[in-house]
């Protein structure tokens, strides 16, 4: 049998555990989500405590649903960063004591890194610009001179933020991102200030625009569609400056916002007429999950990057995406 990786998923509001093999199976891949209390946002003490709730039962799911014993695991690989404090480190005590225990070796792996490591895996895109778009992220990222390097990226909220936010104002349920999408069909473009600055990317001005716009009497289906037009055409112009800048020919959707069919497809024209490929992350590993940071742990462990020292090791919560070394990557 190959190696088996155990992987361990904390930065945020999602605890995962999943287990996969060397050749990038998924064995299994579980997780609880904390939910704050209605009207709240995320208290990161409280995620933190549902980790510690949750962890040990995720882990027993996650080994139980692939059919192997804590005996097999080979690696332990958990999400060092980047993230929320407390939420990291209920994953970091949980990953040292289970390593101590089983007296396996423990990989650090870097969230964002990983979400490009099981897009790549899952879509077969060999060396994409990616676009991560989740709540509190917007970033275009390519791998140049051996590291993944953030091209450009929002200088105040993230996209899911930005929808999220709009839809509180317009009385959506949680997640919001949904219900505009919906919402925006059939409807006309109104005009909102468009904010792209260099290679990087500003939602929140947009945001009180759009409400202001709303409250003023503009129809809520204008709005949502106009939303959406300006905030997926800015980071579809960014993109292309990356594909241009790079010289790379795929693209890369992921993170939670990348389930939206009209950003797909603003991209997807986009690529279609340079000539170059687009792919979308399927829905269970776009978002926050444990399955990213197993196989992105078995790549590092295969590349010979050393274990984590047990007793040194700690939390990265502001481990940038170009300071992460990637020996898996060969590229001249
Ligand atoms: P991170 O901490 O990595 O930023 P997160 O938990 O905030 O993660 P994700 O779970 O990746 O983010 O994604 C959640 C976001 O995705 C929410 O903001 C939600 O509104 C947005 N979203 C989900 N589905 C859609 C959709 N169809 N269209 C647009 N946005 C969507
Ligand atoms: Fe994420």
């Amino acid at each position: 049998m190959t190696m088996i990786c155990l992987g361990i998923e904390s930065t945020a509001h999602t605890f995962g555990a999943a287990v996969c093999d060397g050749s990038g199976k998924m064995l299994s891949n579980e997780k609880d989500t904390y939910k704050p209390k209605a009207g709240w946002g995320l208290v990161p003490m409280d995620a933190r405590k549902h980790h510690e709730e949750v962890a040990s039962h995720v882990m027993l799911k996650a080994i139980g649903s692939a059919g192997v014993n804590e005996d097999d695991i080979d690696i332990i690989a958990f999400s060092q960063g980047p993230g929320l404090p407390p939420c990291l480190h209920a994953g970091l005590n949980f990953s040292v004591d289970l390593a101590r225990r089983l007296r396996k070796p423990l990989m650090g792996v870097n969230h964002c890194v990983a979400h490009i490591e099981i897009g790549r895996l899952m879509t077969k895109l060999e060396d994409p610009v990616t676009l991560y778009v989740s709540g509190a992220n917007t970033q275009v990222i390519a791998h140049v001179a051996g590291r993944y390097r953030v091209f450009g990226e929002t200088q105040d909220i993230g996209i899911g933020n930005a929808l999220d936010k709009f839809g509180r104002e317009a009385g959506f349920e949680f997640p919001h991102g949904p219900k505009i999408e919906e919402k925006a069909k059939g409807g006309k473009w109104i005009g909102l200030p468009y904010v792209v600055k260099g290679m990087d990317l500003s939602f929140s001005g947009i945001v009180t625009d759009a409400t202001r716009k709303l409250k003023n009497g503009e129809s809520l289906r204008d709005v949502c569609f106009s939303l959406q037009e300006t905030m997926f055409a800015m980071v579809t112009e960014v993109i292309e400056r990356a594909l241009a800048h790079t010289g790379k020919g795929e693209v890369l959707l992921t993170g939670g916002v990348a389930a939206n069919k009209r950003l797909a497809e603003m991209v997807g024209t986009m690529c279609r007429e340079r000539g170059a490929r687009s792919s979308v992350v399927p829905w269970e590993y776009c978002m926050d999950n444990a399955a990213m940071i197993a196989w992105t742990g078995v790549l590092a462990h295969r590349a010979g990057q050393k274990p984590l020292d047990l007793q040194n090791a700690e939390i990265l919560s502001r481990w940038r995406t170009d300071q992460v070394e990637t020996p898996w990557i060969q590229r001249p």
